[in-house]
């Protein structure tokens, strides 16, 4: 597909496809969803139409950032900076995993599996409050871990009120370290 063909399929079925995953969403059948595509093809542009103030949805958003793929969970410090002060109400377990992995806590380094864990905690302690959404943008430059916390999440989502978008640049769909192939 031409990037101008892609372009336009983006606009006319992209909004349609994200308007159905934010229904889902709303009706406790949380998805994930990757829209992936060249640069500069609208893939910002339409999560921002989509998403951003869609009613009855709390988004919480980042952008990776390439500078930050070398630190360990940045990215996800960066999406739950806005629910971190709910760390309080989870078990003693995820919030010392979650404290360790956003560098609150001194001592060992954060343990992925158990940090994963905890975020899917943290993000249905926020979901208990209405239905969110956590938006990944430039996706092709997360932190590995934070990219594994995020896959992690969205394959265990289906019954909570909770969705995963991502967007990433072609030719590098994900990270070959990922598995994402029942993301969708
Ligand atoms: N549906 C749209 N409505 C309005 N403007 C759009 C739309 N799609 C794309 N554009 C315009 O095209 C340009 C590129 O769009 P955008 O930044 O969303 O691309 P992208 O796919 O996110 O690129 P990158 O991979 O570099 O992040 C922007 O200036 C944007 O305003
Ligand atoms: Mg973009």
């Amino acid at each position: 597909m031409s990037s101008t063909a892609a372009s336009r399929y983006l606009r006319r079925s992209g909004h349609e496809m994200l308007d159905r995953l934010a229904d889902g969403i709303r009706l406790e059948q949380g998805a994930a969803l990757v829209v992936c595509g060249e640069a500069g093809i609208g893939k910002t542009a339409l999560l921002r139409q989509a998403l951003d103030g869609a009613p009855g949805l709390r988004t919480l958003w980042v952008n990776g950032v390439e500078f930050e793929m070398e630190f360990a969970f940045a990215a996800l410090d960066q999406l739950s900076r806005p629910v971190q002060n709910r760390l309080d109400q989870l078990s003693a377990g995820h919030r010392d995993a979650l404290e360790t992995a956003f560098g609150r806590r001194e001592g060992r380094e954060a343990d992925r599996f158990a940090v994963a864990s905890a975020f899917l905690g943290l993000l249905s302690n926020v979901a208990c409050d209405g239905p969110v959404v956590c938006v990944v943008d430039d996706a092709q430059w997360l932190d590995r871990a934070s990219a594994q916390a995020l896959a992690f999440a969205a394959r265990r989502i289906e019954s909570e009120p909770v969705g995963v978008v991502f967007a990433m640049r072609k030719p590098r769909p994900f990270p070959r370290s990922w598995d994402c192939r029942n993301l969708s």
